[in-house]
């Protein structure tokens, strides 16, 4: 079993696996490090909103510039934070106390502004700016921290004295900006650096290199590669073709073959039923992601209490509670069924 296989790093086809070629993004990853620049001669970095589909190397080109930044200097400070995981004012504000001061702050609980109030007096004693990078910058709107997190991190000159700071969104969502109220805007008011979706071709030798890092010689020949291809380009989202190339590798081996056969890759692709509902996550707006989380975290819940929490958390109304359980179950991500003798029309919700 574990000698027949075509893998020769099965890592390389992992999402935490960074390209050894980081290609096609030069101008993208220039302009970053542009933005970066004032920060290293001590005065704060420009802000930017960094945007486009899913899958085009937006948290990749933001990691890589990272990387070779405190590669060349210590001055500036980089924190990269995703949002989907730190979604409250405090948890993005203990991520940087992390960063800032090696640890992370007292889980007793200190207060909010303390917190902030040490990172700010350290960067200030130290005499070093720093660049926070929000990545998924919409799940802070749906929870509407949003406004909150930017101004506390804009603002900081005014309570704490200490202005040598940036920030750098990430989202697929080019309207981000409409979210914002005006003063946060205003403040905010970001150079905006677009990932469009990868051509053809690009796709094609981001794969390659995949091939070549990650297979074995000959295991991919390049009709089955192209075809991989044509498939990633359809979705626009690299991730389709570095999974299917994965799962197709997988399948050669299942069946002892050193080569990758076009009926692997179908196989892989037919049996992926995430890539058809990732297509439909695409359409999928972020509060209604939210609430197909709040679903997934308590399966067969009551709509009742999914409305009150949700509107807890959104301050969305009944009308649009509604609408969203109606799109979803459209799409076959949810099913809402009316539960008998249960106080008249109250459905229980499960997520498929
Ligand atoms: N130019 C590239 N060269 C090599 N690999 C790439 C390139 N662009 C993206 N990738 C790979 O494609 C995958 C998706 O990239 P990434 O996570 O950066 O996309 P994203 O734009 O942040 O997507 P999302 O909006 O869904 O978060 C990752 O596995 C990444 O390594
Ligand atoms: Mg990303």
């Amino acid at each position: 079993m574990d000698n027949e296989t075509v893998f020769m790093d099965e890592s390389v086809f992992t999402p935490s696996y960074v390209p050894a070629d980081y290609i096609h993004r030069d101008s993208q990853v220039q302009e970053i490090m542009l933005s970066l620049k004032p920060g290293l001669r001590n005065v704060s970095p420009i802000n930017t909103l960094i945007y486009g589909p899913p899958g085009t190397g937006k948290t990749t080109a933001v990691k890589y510039a990272f990387k070779e930044l405190s590669e060349t200097s210590k001055k500036l400070v980089p924190v990269y934070i995703n949002c989907e995981d730190h979604s409250t004012p405090y948890a993005v504000f203990a991520k940087i106390y992390e960063t800032v001061h090696g640890i992370s702050p007292p889980s007793t609980g200190k207060p909010l502004e303390d917190v902030k109030e040490s990172i700010f007096t350290r960067l200030k004693k130290d005499g070093k700016s720093i660049i926070v990078a929000l990545d998924e910058l919409d799940r802070l709107a749906v929870e509407r921290n949003i406004d909150r997190v930017l101004v506390d991190l804009l603002k900081a000159h005014a309570s704490y004295g200490f202005d040598k700071i940036g920030v750098m969104g990430i989202t697929v969502k080019d309207d981000i900006m409409a979210d914002l109220d005006d003063k946060t805007r205003s403040v905010y008011n970001p150079t905006r650096i677009f990932f469009p979706k990868y051509t053809r071709s690009e796709i094609k030798d981001i794969l390659a290199n995949r091939s070549k890092y990650g297979l074995f010689d000959g295991a991919l020949k390049d009709e089955q590669l192209n075809d991989i291809v044509g498939k990633t380009f359809k979705s626009g989202d690299l991730r389709t073709g570095i999974d299917l190339m994965r799962r197709s590798a997988l399948l050669a081996e299942r069946d002892a073959s050193r080569e990758i056969m076009q009926e692997h890759i179908e196989e892989a692709f037919h049996a992926l039923p995430d890539l058809k509902r990732k297509e439909s996550a695409e359409s999928v707006e972020p509060d209604e992601k939210l609430f197909l989380d709040m679903v997934k975290q308590k399966p067969g819940e009551s709509s009742g209490n999914l409305y009150k929490a949700f509107r807890e958390k959104t301050g969305a109304g009944v009308k649009r509670f509604n609408e969203i359980i109606a799109k979803l179950e459209s799409l076959g991500l949810i099913k809402a069924e009316y539960k008998q003798g249960v106080r008249g029309r109250s459905r229980e919700i499960r997520a498929l």
